[in-house]
């Protein structure tokens, strides 16, 4: 293999359709009713969550953007030099970008989403913009274990771990514990982990951030009924939900739910799904952690907690975590 081209294969470890399909019959089967927020993100939505993340009420992404964009500089002296760099839940790559223009030496760029066209057009993009840097895309469910597809011969400095977006936020705590659990094995002792993390705050900004006056996060949400007749064959009839989003102070999240306008039955192959009037179909959670909370949590996985960088409002964290050596 030749290192000194860049190199794009993809490699697809993306869901079927057998596993979307039990996943959904397992959760509309549930009670309360949920169905797996991973599943959001097909072409249309992953359109309509760049969307989101432009949106004037939704301020985790500007502000982690800004955030990064003050301490890229501390974030890549931790790195060093010829780091590996392994993002999860890759998106658009706008955030990676103030990251790989900070590192000294980038050895290896492996972004890793679970939308492949997206995933593809982003490395594309990536790739025209710093052409030096190999490129190695992984379209996985990242919550499962996977291998890193570090190029025999390749020797990289340090492996540090990018999951941006507040994005751990949507596992449940435990999930969460997991999937750190999960990340620390795969980089390997030493390595670092950068976390961004939504801090908690006044729950009118929340509702608002979750549930916007232009309507896409409810065009979002609604998408994944969309999905689901489209590739499972479902009867969603559409106009017959509406999104709600739920501060949920107990638990410290807030709540996505498609809501049932009406009583109703719900078509999927041979089987049929009940809904009441009223009833919600949960689909997404976004935890809010405080500082200690998130520490504790990245203890609770086997990391040690090196530092931690908060906005002047304090309404956004990043966490920089180790692998123990
Ligand atoms: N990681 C994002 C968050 O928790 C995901 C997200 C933003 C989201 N808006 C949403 C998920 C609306 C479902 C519905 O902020």
């Amino acid at each position: 293999m030749n290192l000194a081209q860049p190199l794009h294969e993809l490699t697809d470890l993306s869901p079927g359709l057998a596993e979307f399909r039990q996943a959904v019959v397992a959760g509309l089967s549930a009670s309360p009713k949920t169905l797996p927020c991973k599943f959001l993100y097909d072409v249309e939505g992953s359109r309509l969550f760049d969307r989101i993340c432009e949106l004037p009420e939704y301020y985790p992404t500007r502000t982690e953007l800004a955030l990064l964009r003050a301490r890229a500089g501390e974030i890549a002296a931790l790195a060093g030099s010829g780091a590996a760099l392994v993002e999860f839940g890759s998106g658009a790559g706008v955030k990676i970008r103030l990251l790989l223009a900070a590192l000294r030496d980038p050895a290896l760029y492996v972004p890793v989403d679970i939308s492949r066209e997206h995933l593809a057009a982003a490395a594309r993009g990536l790739a025209q913009d710093f052409p030096e840097l190999p490129i190695l895309p992984v379209c996985a469910d990242y919550t499962a274990p996977f291998a890193l597809p570090v190029p025999p011969g390749m020797a990289p400095r340090r492996r540090v771990g990018f999951f941006p977006g507040s994005t751990i936020g949507n596992f449940t705590p435990e999930e969460a514990t997991a999937f750190l659990r999960v990340t620390a094995r795969l980089l390997g002792p030493g390595s670092l982990m950068i976390v961004g993390a939504d801090l908690p705050k006044d729950p009118a900004v929340l509702l608002a951030a979750y549930d916007d006056a232009a309507g896409v996060t409810a065009a979002f949400n609604l998408n994944l009924l969309r999905r689901i007749n489209r590739e499972l064959g479902a009867g969603f009839d559409l106009s017959a939900f509406r999104h709600e989003a739920r501060w949920n102070a107990a638990e410290s999240r807030m709540e996505m739910h498609l809501v049932s306008r009406r009583a109703q039955v719900v078509p999927l192959g041979e089987a049929s799904f009940r809904l009441a009037a009223g009833e919600s179909i949960h689909t997404e959670n976004s935890y809010k952690y405080g500082i200690e909370a998130f520490i504790r949590l990245g203890e609770s996985a086997g990391y040690r907690a090196l530092k931690v960088w908060t906005d002047p409002a304090g309404l956004f964290s990043i966490h920089a975590l180790e692998v123990p050596g």
